[in-house]
């Protein structure tokens, strides 16, 4: 009869030793051992047939852990450290090309960029926003008819991703309120996506870019917004410009107008042609006090205009569809 201990000690040193552990198992005396499971007596046979099952279970073990070794020692024979061989093929590659700015991101930055060098902090907006923020704060009372132009999307909870960059207006102010009290004055833009819920068409998109501005100081005037935006857009356009304003309702701000530049003559324009860029005023005295600011204290002007805009007039784009389209051909006209 074969002696199970002699069996496994021999099985266990072929499997350390041998490169294909799962054959050692193959012809082997553990065949021979279940083999002679049945010719015993049947008082035995349990026994013995149990001592050869859990002898099997450890050689399998056996045979798993050095296979595993055998792996392990695969990956660290690869010679990280030999030197690449500069003559081999190279390989095939996908082919490539590379990207480029979207032309709405050039036109902000090139925004951001101006009125920073102007003194102007400037804060991205934010895409969700709430009732206080896009309206009450802005003087337009629960019920104010001139809710009703910003065509405003709505969640279930009641946010709204803001029609407009005045939304960060308060924010702004009440941040800004201690620099005022320390002698100060508040200067920064806010940039960012907007969205109205509009029929979408070659001039209204359901999402599209605004900068907006806002100063305030114990002396701020209407002269000082009109000398800050004029300085802008000469900035922007390269040249000097001709600006205009008229009379323009924003429920935040008193005076409001809407501000026009004589198209520059690097776009094509002639003289007389005007062009309406964005809507600016003296800050309500409403919006300030909603701040805690005191408007007999206080003055400051605002403004908002389109990004959008900018890059249409300055690239000749006839439809405002094509920025948020995603499509290449458009895009690619853009690579410098
Ligand atoms: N928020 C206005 C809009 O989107 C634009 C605007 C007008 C902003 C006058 C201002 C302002 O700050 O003073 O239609």
């Amino acid at each position: 009869m074969i002696d199970i201990s002699s069996v496994k000690k021999q099985l266990l040193s072929e499997i350390l030793a041998s490169a294909n552990p799962v054959d050692v198992l193959k012809s082997s005396k553990l065949k021979e051992l279940y083999a002679q499971i049945p010719k015993l007596e049947p008082s035995e046979r349990g026994k013995f047939g149990k001592e050869v099952n859990e002898l099997k279970i450890e050689l399998d073990k056996a045979i798993e852990k050095r296979r595993n070794e055998i792996e392990d020692s695969n990956v660290s024979s690869i010679d990280v450290t030999a030197p690449m061989d500069m003559n081999s093929k190279l390989p095939e590659l996908l082919p490539a090309e590379n990207g480029t700015i979207h032309p709405l991101s050039t036109e902000l930055y090139k925004v951001i960029d101006i009125f920073t060098r102007m003194g102007f902090e400037a804060i991205e907006s934010r895409q969700i926003d709430d009732d206080l923020h896009m309206f009450e704060a802005l003087n337009f009372p629960e019920g104010h008819p001139a809710r009703d132009g910003y065509d405003t999307f709505r969640t279930e909870e009641g946010f709204i991703p803001p029609a407009h960059t005045s939304t960060m207006q308060n924010r702004i102010l009440k941040d800004g309120k201690s620099a005022l009290e320390d002698g100060g004055e508040i200067a920064a833009i806010s940039y960012g996506r907007v969205f109205r819920n509009e029929d979408v068409d070659a001039t209204h998109e359901h999402t599209f870019y605004q900068y907006e501005g806002v100063f305030v100081s114990k002396s701020a005037t209407l002269g000082d917004m009109l000398g800050v935006l004029r300085s802008f857009f000469e900035s922007y356009y390269g040249q000097d410009l001709k600006i205009k304003t008229q009379p323009g309702y924003f429920p935040f701000v008193e005076p409001g107008m809407e501000f026009f530049i004589e198209k520059p003559a690097t776009l094509g324009g002639k003289a007389g042609e005007w062009l309406e860029m964005l809507g600016c005023g003296m800050i309500h005295p409403n919006v300030l006090k909603s701040a805690g600011i005191d408007p007999n204290v206080y003055r400051g002007f605002a403004w908002g205009g389109g990004v959008d805009r900018l890059a249409m007039l300055k690239y000749g784009i006839e439809d405002l569809r094509h920025f948020e389209a995603g499509k290449l051909e458009f895009l690619r006209k853009f690579k410098s």
